[in-house]
């Protein structure tokens, strides 16, 4: 997020973005209350966004403050949705839910692949033609790279075909580790290697790569790398590749543009509108990971509808409540 006004349709909803003249980033829904004008195609005047169609102004909270035309009446309906935002480990993140839920807490710890939470973090965006967990489930089974990637990254991970995956968990961190010892890469010498990708809920997964002289312990050497994937639509999402280390932002851009996101549309393609676990998907050995974070994701999106229903009825019964006292 840099200058100017960024929109981005985010789980269905068009939200722009943009920065305060302090620099704090500022998120709200896109479309202004008069005649519904994306607000994207206004501009930023100082803290505040002024929509390009008749001008009402509005400041990062969502409050219209000007109407620039005639006596400047500002009716009180005239306010749209803002999101919190939080900038955290070079990202900005946006809350979509009610605001008291907004819980800084729960974004993703990833100072072990982020030098700072301050540090210049290069990205790379890509737009994908898929459901975010179609994305995740590529990452959470590298598997793929022996036959998507047979000429690009299979080459340096000779021993992924024979491979087994393990599965780990720490809290709601899921993570899949391939250990590939006294491979021959085809330069003579044997290494050992180690393949890492841990997903943060509900969808950053960070890529580690390790790999030493084989019987050598392996360290500080590792390659990391972080996915973050955000739901657009149901059928297309949002992918940064994210890297502290200059350059390496594109060092897995370039078979994920060519290779892996033409194959995860046209998977989409194939799955049309059906839900992934009606047609019944067939669940191998090396999807463990995947599918786990598939159950563990559906547990977080039911866990948030009940609470969502019980405010629901809870504003419900106050009505109700109120009615009676009436
Ligand atoms: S549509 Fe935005 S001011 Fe009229
Ligand atoms: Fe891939």
């Amino acid at each position: 997020l840099v200058d100017g006004i960024l929109p981005r349709r985010i789980a269905g909803e068009p939200v722009l973005l943009y920065r305060q003249k302090n620099g704090t980033p500022a998120a709200m829904f896109d479309r202004c209350p008069h005649r519904f004008a994306p607000l994207s195609r206004g501009c930023i005047v100082g803290d505040y966004i002024r929509c390009g169609y008749h001008g009402l102004t509005f400041d990062a909270k969502g409050g219209c403050i000007a109407n620039p035309l005639g006596e400047g009446y500002i009716p009180e309906t005239a306010s749209v949705r803002a999101f919190p935002t939080e900038e955290k480990f070079g990202l900005v993140w946006i809350w979509r839910g009610d605001h008291e839920k907004a819980e800084p807490k729960n974004i993703p710890d990833l100072s072990a692949f982020v030098p700072g939470p301050t540090a210049e973090f290069k990205t790379a965006y890509i737009h994908v033609r898929a459901d975010y967990r179609l994305a995740i489930d590529n990452l959470m089974d590298l598997s793929h790279s022996v036959f998507l990637h047979a000429e690009t990254l299979a080459p340096v991970t000779p021993g992924l075909r024979d491979a087994v995956v393990r599965v780990s968990r720490n809290g709601e961190r899921i993570k899949a580790t391939i250990e590939m010892k006294n491979i021959d890469i085809g330069d003579g010498e044997r290494r050992d290697q180690q393949l890492d990708t841990e997903w943060f809920a509900p969808g950053v997964v960070a890529l580690t790569f390790a790999q030493v002289p084989h019987g050598e312990l392996l360290g500080n050497e590792a390659i990391h790398a972080l996915h973050i994937i955000t739901p657009e639509t149901e059928r297309s999402s949002h992918y940064l590749f994210g890297s502290t280390v200059d350059g390496r932002e594109g060092m897995t851009r370039d078979p994920f543009v060519d290779e892996d996101e033409p194959m995860l549309a046209a998977c989409q393609e194939r799955m049309g509108e059906e839900d992934f676990w009606s047609l019944r998907p067939v669940i191998l050995p090396n999807d463990a990971a995947a599918i786990q974070v598939r159950r563990q994701l559906e547990k977080m999106i039911r866990n948030e509808q009940a609470s969502q229903s019980l405010v629901a009825s809870a504003r419900l019964l106050n009505v109700i409540n109120q009615r009676s006292i009436e």
